[in-house]
């Protein structure tokens, strides 16, 4: 064997201690879940997919599952106070809580990840109903975020044991063309960016396929530093921000500020047709962020030719990004909740595999426009 195989070998076996076949749902905790899930189906196109609550003999909550294509939300509120959930909503507002991996295997990824040193969330449980069983288990990552591993491959239910099947036949918004997670970024305190990236290598066997520093992302008055962790098929990827020193209080501040804590700061969506996706949301009253027009004027000396009519790009403000392997097209929306927290990214991928570094100074510019009407810059 030469040095080059085994080193290869090495590195396969130490990445192989949690095999991920990618995203498997992400769960929001919410004031009003019933309403929240009617935004993400009337806005988002999600269908509804299934329904937990006191008829389904859960207790303690409410929780309500829609999907479109590979993607599954899930919006969920405590009907109680005085629990971690209320705690949870209580401190941050409305944001993500769990980050939810499907595996083949949830008992071995709690003791593959627990033993490298991850704190339990959740012990193995086997839940079962007459369709089967789902085995669940989850360790905590930044803040009060969790993983939740999810062994699904012996279930035929709608979603996890203890939902039922949940639709209004009245009330069925078109899909809007979203498809899955593309990734999930977190924000970290500041000297917090370090160890949360050996966290993801050393627990999870992630491994830093990018990093950008304040020299890359930076405006006239704010900075951050970004690394993003990808496991080992590339299935799953959360780039991790920390602040940086600037002149203002960057947008990673405000979040850390309003979230109080670190947190999920957005959730990118992949599409297919992002022109077309991005106008069905505009159109249903989902906001985005604004860059100039002056943006578009040499786009195309930047990245290049690309397929898409310029003109549509523009009255929709998407951006474009190339890197050595193609481009992408991306828009950001706007928070989706009260706090300026959590948003989404919308992202189509034409090759490309990075994650627009090009456009982040107009972009945080634009953010930076909006935390100045907010007074927060
Ligand atoms: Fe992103």
């Amino acid at each position: 064997m030469t040095t080059e195989t085994l080193q290869k070998k090495l590195q396969d076996t130490q990445t192989d201690f949690l095999p991920l076949q990618g995203t498997d749902y992400v769960e929001f905790y919410v004031g009003n879940a019933k309403q929240a899930a009617h935004y993400y189906m009337s806005a988002f196109g999600f269908q509804a997919l299934a329904y937990a609550g006191p008829e389904t003999g859960v207790k303690d909550r409410a929780s309500y599952a829609v999907r479109q294509n590979k993607l599954t939300l899930v919006l969920t509120t405590p009907i109680r106070p005085n629990n971690e959930m209320a705690d949870h909503i209580y401190k941050h507002g409305d944001g993500v809580k769990v980050l939810a991996l499907k595996v083949d295997d949830a008992t071995s990824a709690w003791q593959e990840t627990t033993k490298r040193g991850g704190k339990s969330y959740m012990e193995p449980q086997r839940l079962t109903d007459k369709d089967g069983e789902v085995v669940l288990s989850g360790i905590h990552t930044y803040g009060d975020t969790v993983h939740i591993f999810v062994e699904r491959e012996n279930y035929s239910g709608p979603f996890i044991p203890g939902y039922r099947a949940w639709n209004n036949p009245y009330f069925k918004p078109a899909e809007t063309g979203l498809l899955y997670v593309d990734h999930c970024v977190g924000n970290v305190g500041w000297n917090q960016m370090n160890p949360r990236v050996q966290f993801y290598e050393e627990v999870m066997g992630f491994r830093n396929i990018l990093s950008f520093d304040d020299k890359d992302i930076s405006t006239e008055y704010s900075a951050l530093m970004s690394k993003v962790m990808s496991n080992g098929n590339g299935y799953v990827k959360f780039p991790i921000n920390e602040p940086a020193e600037g002149k203002k209080k960057s947008q990673v501040e405000e979040y850390l500020e309003f979230y109080n804590g670190e947190g999920c700061q957005h959730v990118a969506m992949a599409t297919h047709n992002i022109v077309h996706t991005v106008t069905e949301l505009r159109n249903r009253g989902v906001e985005f962020l604004q860059v100039p027009s002056t943006y578009y004027d040499d786009l195309l000396d930047r990245v290049g030719h690309i397929e898409e009519d310029l003109a549509p790009l523009k009255e929709l403000g998407i951006l474009v990004d190339r890197d050595d392997e193609g481009y992408l097209l991306q828009l950001f929306t706007k928070p989706v909740e009260d706090r300026p927290t959590l948003f989404f990214e919308i992202i189509q991928r034409k090759g490309a595999k990075s994650f627009g570094k090009g456009n982040f100074k107009a972009l945080f510019e634009a953010i930076e426009r909006e935390q100045a009407e907010r007074g927060n810059l």
